[in-house]
């Protein structure tokens, strides 16, 4: 019943990129040479990099064989100014020292799931279409949703779904979980956990959302291994670098917010008088969002929040805030 269809859907991998005006123009000043798109997906982003900037190339992480096998496809005809390589970001450090890249000029985060991943019901992230409780983006990872749900006890799930889904019938969701058990399907996780919201809660739109993305982001790992590598690559960016983090909600985007607001200590306590110290700057205060039009056109878009850093020369240090 879940099976893919055919090999078709690798042609039809459907996503659009988002806020992508405003990702090209901010790597527009970047020195040529390799940006890392951490999250490549169908590719959308690099493809209209690419397209736009002749000087630079561009490495591609993912840890999706669909995304991978799409991407690649994309990517082709750009020859050697195009690499796609399968690895959870996390591996950023190793793939840029197997390829010989002790410096890049920009790296693009663009986090959480592809629409295609949500899209293909066998998937398992979606609470709309029936599927297996999956939610592995790598699926030769070990640890399913179902491995989640059926094995954890009320206190630790409640905890995830808390944490991750600002859910706040976290505990009542959780007890009903295990009540359930075993969980295997996507409509029968979303039916208990609708059946535990309150009555009044149920109201604004479906309350499986929450426990769905709260899962997803356990089965992941997602937010423990993002500080990581967004240092890694913050740390590797050449003077004039450029990095931008695309997140999609409160817990990614504070950790984004505290990576890079963590690089630009501008005032050294020490000196009788301001000296800029740091190495880097934010290229806007706070984050930016997608515009109304886009918010109308992409659904997808409507939750982003974009961040940018620049490594500076330190002795000019401030950013531009372009
Ligand atoms: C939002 S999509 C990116 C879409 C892409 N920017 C485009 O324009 O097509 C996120 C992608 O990042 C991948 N991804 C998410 N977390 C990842 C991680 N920790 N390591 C590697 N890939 C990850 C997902 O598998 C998915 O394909």
């Amino acid at each position: 019943m879940f099976h893919h269809e055919s090999w078709a859907y690798f042609m039809t991998f459907a996503h659009t990129p988002v806020m992508v005006d405003e990702i090209v123009a901010l790597f527009a000043p970047v020195p040529g040479g390799l940006v890392v798109d951490a999250t490549l997906g169908g590719a959308g982003h690099t493809t209209t990099l690419l397209d736009t900037y002749e000087h630079l190339s561009i490495l591609g992480l993912d840890q999706d064989d669909e995304a991978l096998a799409a991407a690649s496809e994309r990517m082709a005809p750009y020859g050697d100014r195009a690499m796609a390589r399968k690895t959870r970001f996390d591996g950023l450090g190793d793939q840029l020292d197997d390829l010989g890249y002790d410096e890049i000029s920009g790296f693009l985060f663009d986090l959480g799931v592809s629409s295609h991943q949500i899209d293909q019901g066998d998937r398992g992230f979606s609470y709309r279409t029936d599927g297996p409780l999956d939610m592995r983006m790598d699926q030769s990872s070990a640890r399913t949703a179902a491995d989640v749900v059926n094995t954890l006890d009320v206190g630790e799930l409640a905890n995830i779904l808390r944490a991750y889904g600002d859910e706040k019938h976290a505990r009542r969701i959780a007890q009903a979980i295990v009540a359930a058990r075993p969980l295997t399907t996507t409509h029968q996780l979303a039916e208990i956990v609708r059946e535990a919201t309150p009555a009044r809660d149920r109201r604004r739109g479906d309350p499986s959302k929450r426990t769905f993305q709260a899962l997803r982001i356990e089965v992941n790992d997602e937010l423990n291994i993002l500080r990581g590598a967004l240092d890694m690559a913050i740390d590797r960016l050449c003077v004039g670098g450029r990095g931008a983090v695309l997140a999609y909600h409160s817990g990614e985007d504070r950790i984004v917010k505290a990576a890079f607001r963590d690089r630009v200590d501008v005032d050294d306590h020490r000196s009788p008088v301001p000296v800029m110290t740091s190495d880097y700057a934010l290229l806007w205060n706070g984050s930016k969002k997608p515009t109304a039009e886009e918010d109308t056109a992409n659904p997808r878009a409507r939750s982003a929040r974009l961040r940018g850093i620049e490594r500076v020369d330190n002795a000019h240090a401030g950013g531009d805030a372009s």
